[in-house]
């Protein structure tokens, strides 16, 4: 796992779509001048824990937000509690278990954190920092149903979806095993997922940039949450372009594409060359029948 940088506001508005949810190449038809409505207030904003966080803590003694994170864990997420006082609530991985998240281990930690606090979010680190865990699908499931019984908000800290390589491993976000889950989890379970592009194959911590993607918040809140981040300083474009070019890498038939691929291949283990080498594969042979039918 590469070494931990430093937790300092990320501020880049993300022009597309997560890559949970590939965007639509094509520009969206602009909507009808008879709607009314006003648009729902965009689901995406920069990476700001610290931002969500802000959002979720209140009140004081026993009603105090407390926060459940994992321990090992990456520090800005004890550094952000402590810094917007609120309780910090450990659950503890299993190490015995490849650092395994265990829900029964989340039960305990909550139960303890009730008798002192009003536990109000879940932090899962998936890919973990420092451990390298890749949470199963089953066990996102299952952190999916704790936050949806507890009336958690679930924040995931999904930054290492790239660095993904033990054999067998796989990364599922928790968004789109949310969504997966359907109904009444995909319509409650609050969720604020992060990602950055410090990590990942590109690796590119110098420009400073990442976003946080928010389902099912309140859109009053919501409005909150864009003006907090609002205040804060962006990166340069540089760092805006390289956030665009994460979320939504070149596509067969793009001019860059070949490149990107290449480029991809020779910095990525071998199951996922295979998986990209299947990629233009199919994608060879989609335009091969499209020409000889
Ligand atoms: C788990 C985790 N989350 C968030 C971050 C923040 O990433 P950055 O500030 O480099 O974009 C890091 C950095 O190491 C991390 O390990």
């Amino acid at each position: 796992m590469p070494t931990p940088s430093h937790p300092h506001a990320h501020t880049t508005l993300v022009p597309s779509p997560s890559p949970h949810q590939p965007r639509p190449r094509a520009t969206p038809a602009p909507s009808s001048p008879s709607a009314s409505a006003p648009p729902p207030p965009d689901p995406r904003v920069p990476f700001s824990p610290q931002s969500i966080l802000k959002l979720l803590v209140s009140g004081s003694g026993g009603s105090r937000t407390g926060g459940l994170i994992p321990i090992p864990q990456y520090p800005l997420y004890s550094a952000a509690i402590a810094e917007l006082s609120a309780v910090q609530l450990n659950y503890y991985l299993d190490e015995e278990r490849c650092w395994a998240l265990d829900v029964a281990e989340l039960r305990r930690a909550l139960a303890e954190g009730r008798q002192r606090c009003c536990p109000r979010v879940l932090c899962v680190i998936n890919p973990g920092n420092p451990t390298g865990q890749v949470q199963s699908r089953q066990c996102i499931e299952d952190v999916i149903k704790f936050a949806f019984e507890e009336k958690l908000f679930l924040m995931a800290d999904e930054v290492y979806q790239d660095n993904v390589y033990a054999e067998g491993s796989a990364f599922h976000s928790f968004k789109k095993v949310l969504f997966e889950m359907g109904p009444p989890y995909s319509e409650v379970v609050e969720l604020a997922s992060f990602h950055s592009i410090s990590k990942g194959f590109m690796g590119e911590c110098g420009f400073r940039s990442g976003y946080v993607e928010v389902v099912n918040m309140d859109p009053e809140v919501q409005q909150q949450l864009a003006k907090l981040v609002s205040v804060r300083l962006c990166p340069p474009v540089p760092g805006q372009i390289v956030l665009d070019a994460v979320v939504d890498p070149p596509q067969p038939g793009d001019p860059s594409y070949e490149l990107f691929i290449t480029g991809r291949m020779t910095i990525l283990p071998p199951t996922e060359k295979l998986q990209v080498l299947l990629e233009k594969l199919s994608s060879f042979y989609a335009k091969f029948v499209k020409e000889y039918s």
